[in-house]
């Protein structure tokens, strides 16, 4: 999939309402993007979120860090994190049963941190390489043709002892990734992972529910890796 396509693909008004409504609704009771964002370092000063969509883990990022960006392909998310990072209150249709929706509003999380939001392609991040403390790398790679490219792009960004957070389910499809470019499994992601210069130090599954509409919830889960970058120090 082109980049255009997957801009167009995630900032569909459908699409958007259902990441909107996943990210800041408060519908998942195992409270994923706190978890995940709970792995970024404490005394980190910058964080680089690659796929951020509307920003949920952005903002939790800045809960414990002094700078987040976050950074994803698709404009229209892009523009509602904006918003939000602006102190907007954003609307979106929320789906109740048999079709009906109810419009609802949201509102960023309170942070002690920036954060700042841009439109960029994860294999080719606008930051300098060596900069991060932390790079969050969440549900990302199974929609990307060169997901082993991010990956790579992912640790350069790395300061020597940075640490990245990937999770993904693995759902690798030929209309996001091109089959022998799949990574597929844990033990795949892993070796990717460690062949990017990064050590392992912490790997399991996490929870994420999606409430789709009043009858419907959407379990998923995904594998977490934290990995250090090799040459620093631990923290
Ligand atoms: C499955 S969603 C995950 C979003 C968010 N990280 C989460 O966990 O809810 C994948 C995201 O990656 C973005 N994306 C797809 N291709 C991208 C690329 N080449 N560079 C940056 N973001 C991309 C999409 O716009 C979408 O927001």
């Amino acid at each position: 999939m082109t980049l255009d396509s997957a801009d167009r693909v995630y900032s569909s008004p459908r699409t958007l309402a259902r990441y909107v409504r996943c990210h800041f609704s408060g519908d998942d009771p195992c409270d994923y993007f706190r978890q995940v964002a709970a792995m970024v370092p404490d005394d980190a000063d910058v964080v680089v979120d690659l796929g951020s969509n509307v920003g949920r883990s952005t903002f939790d990022a800045a809960a414990k860090a002094r700078f987040v960006l976050g950074l994803d392909i698709a404009h229209e998310a892009i523009r509602v994190a904006s918003e939000l990072a602006r102190g907007e209150a954003v609307a979106y249709d929320a789906a109740l049963e048999g079709g009906a929706t109810e419009r609802r509003t949201v509102r960023r999380p309170e942070t002690s941190g920036l954060v700042a939001f841009a439109v960029a392609d994860a294999a080719r991040p606008p930051v300098r390489d060596g900069v991060a403390d932390a790079v969050l790398l969440l549900n990302l790679i199974d929609r990307l043709p060169r997901p082993r490219a991010a990956i790579e792009a992912a640790a350069r960004l790395l300061r020597p002892g940075g640490v990245l957070v990937l999770t993904d389910p693995f759902t690798w499809l030929e209309e996001f990734t091109p089959r022998e470019e799949w990574l597929g499994g844990a033990a795949g992601v892993r070796a990717a992972i460690e062949a990017a210069g990064l050590a392992i130090e912490e790997e399991r599954d996490v929870t994420l529910v999606i409430r789709d509409h009043a009858r419907r919830v959407e379990t998923v889960t995904p594998r977490l890796f934290k990995a250090r970058r090799r040459g620093g120090g631990s923290s």
